[in-house]
């Protein structure tokens, strides 16, 4: 049996905590300790090599992708999105579900859902009020929540639209601290003894959700979907090579997988983004320059081409990868990577943080820098927010569509400060990694809050038509 690459000595439920409470502080103790490839145990979890070679993840990204086994490395996360996950799928039926599901979120598909991405923030961002604070990732995920729901479940409106938003809300906000998101990682946590237990009142919310989405699907078996363009009336079109469709068990786990994939991640992402905006006075200047010349046109796909807006987007990737590590590769038969032998059954995990704060590739890699990406282009295994190979994240090109759309939206109406100066630092949220929530001791907000100082509108880029200028009053938009 071959020996694994330099073994944390600690004892396997230290490392556990450790990860759960702060995997960002455990991957830069070790990294420091043995360079860029450690093995951890986590009690109760298994063993992982943890990699952040740009060089060995390459060679992983490129192999076969029946030498790896993916789906089962990812079975934590199926008490919240289901056994009928893609996320939890291997093999061939991997490969059918991605392509059952990939068409929606790629190519002209794209261009019909950006206006409304547009005016989901116009709506939400209307609210604001001059002068009042509010919590950035509070307002994204208002928003990220409004672009599944509408986009992707196709519910805008009717009662149980009204019952599934603030229900999938509070689900979501279960897991929103590091102790709390401690129920997805120790199983004896996981009990359902009623809804006064943690894991009993995740179930319930979910046994809801699962109903509404069942009530759904049967409405649209019922009533057809002829005309409509969200992604459930895709899913539900769609056949495989044998003309097979997707049973509502998979319909139902695929549109939660596409919520917890989605939703968070975006939200908590954008609301770095802003805070990185207004704490470098000169980015901001730049992008709101860049933003001016746009006035003329009105197609909101132009905004998706802009140079510095996109450069903005990925070095907020880069600095805030939500998800630290992509996931586990687990070895079907014995590998030789960057030199060294993995026996089957090896989990390897490639490290998005550690790889995007090399300083050989990123100098100072602490600083927020667009232009290293207009400088520079980077490859695959150099710069992998969304991962990469065949387990790449499905909803890439959207995320990234969404982030300069809000951005663009928000920026070019209102003039925004952050409320606070002081250092945010990510925490544990659930799988991810988001905005510190509040401080568990002082009951302090410790977040990313942002005071919306002046509207501005000067825009039209985002609807075509009249521009409404700076002085004319903001049209009415429904509330969200
Ligand atoms: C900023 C936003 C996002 C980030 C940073 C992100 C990141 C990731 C990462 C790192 C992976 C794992 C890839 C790997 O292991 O190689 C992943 C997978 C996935 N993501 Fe995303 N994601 C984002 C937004 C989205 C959105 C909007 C959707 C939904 C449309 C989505 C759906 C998925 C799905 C379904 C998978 C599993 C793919 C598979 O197993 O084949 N993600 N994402």
């Amino acid at each position: 049996m071959s020996q694994l690459p330099n073994r944390i000595a600690s004892p396997p439920w230290w490392q556990l905590i450790n990860w759960i409470a702060d995997p960002l502080g455990f991957q830069n103790r070790y990294s420091q300790m043995y360079g860029d490839i450690f093995t951890m145990q986590l009690d109760g979890m298994g063993t992982y090599v943890v990699i952040g070679n740009p060089k060995m993840i390459q060679e992983i990204f490129n192999q076969d992708t029946r030498q790896f086994d993916v789906g089962r490395g990812n079975a934590i996360a199926e008490p919240l999105v289901g056994r009928n996950s893609l996320m939890l799928m291997d093999g061939d039926r991997h490969h059918r579900e991605r392509k059952l599901l990939m068409p929606p979120f790629h190519g002209e598909r794209l261009h019909t859902y950006a206006k409304q991405i547009c005016l989901i923030t116009e709506q939400v961002a209307s609210q604001w009020q001059i002068g009042q604070s509010f919590v950035a990732r509070t307002a994204m995920q208002t928003i990220s929540l409004e672009v599944i729901l509408q986009i992707v479940f196709g519910l805008s409106k009717g009662e149980r639209y009204q019952q599934l938003k603030p229900l999938l809300t509070t689900w979501l906000d279960t897991t929103d601290s590091p102790l709390r998101s401690s129920i997805l990682f120790l199983r004896f946590l996981q009990k359902d003894w009623g809804t006064w237990t943690p894991w009993g009142q995740m179930k319930q919310r979910q046994h809801q959700v699962h109903h509404l989405l069942q009530a759904e699907i049967d409405e649209r078996r019922q009533k057809g979907s002829e005309g409509r363009t969200d992604v459930l009336s895709l899913m539900m079109a769609a056949r495989d090579e044998n003309g097979q469709a997707m049973s509502d068990e998979e319909l139902r786990d695929e549109l939660l997988t596409i919520l917890f994939a989605g939703h968070e991640t975006t939200a908590t992402t954008l609301a770095w983004a802003f805070y990185q905006i207004h704490r470098n006075p000169n980015v901001c200047e730049k992008l709101l320059q860049e933003l001016d010349g746009l006035e003329a046109l009105s197609n909101p796909m132009d905004i998706a081409q802009l140079p510095y807006l996109t450069a903005v987007c990925q070095e907020t990737l880069r600095m805030y990868p939500v998800i630290p590590v992509i996931f586990p590769r687990i070895t079907k038969s014995p590998m030789k990577i960057g030199g060294y032998e993995f026996d089957a059954e090896t989990v390897l995990m490639p490290s998005i943080y550690l790889v995007h704060y090399r300083e050989d590739l990123y100098p100072n890699a602490q600083q927020f820098k667009p232009e290293r990406f207009l400088e520079h282009q980077y490859t695959p295994s150099e710069y992998l927010p969304f991962g990469g190979g065949s387990r790449r994240c499905l909803g890439y090109a959207l995320a990234q569509l969404e982030m300069k759309l809000v951005l663009a939206t928000v920026l070019s109406q209102y003039q925004l400060a952050l409320a606070e100066r002081r250092p945010i630092k990510p925490q544990r949220r659930g799988f991810t990694l988001a905005p510190h929530w509040r401080c568990a001791v002082s009951g302090d907000w410790k977040t990313i809050e942002i005071i919306a100082v002046a509207r501005l509108l000067r825009t039209l880029v985002l609807r075509g038509g009249a521009a409404p200028r700076q002085g004319i009053s903001p049209p009415n938009l429904p509330s969200i």
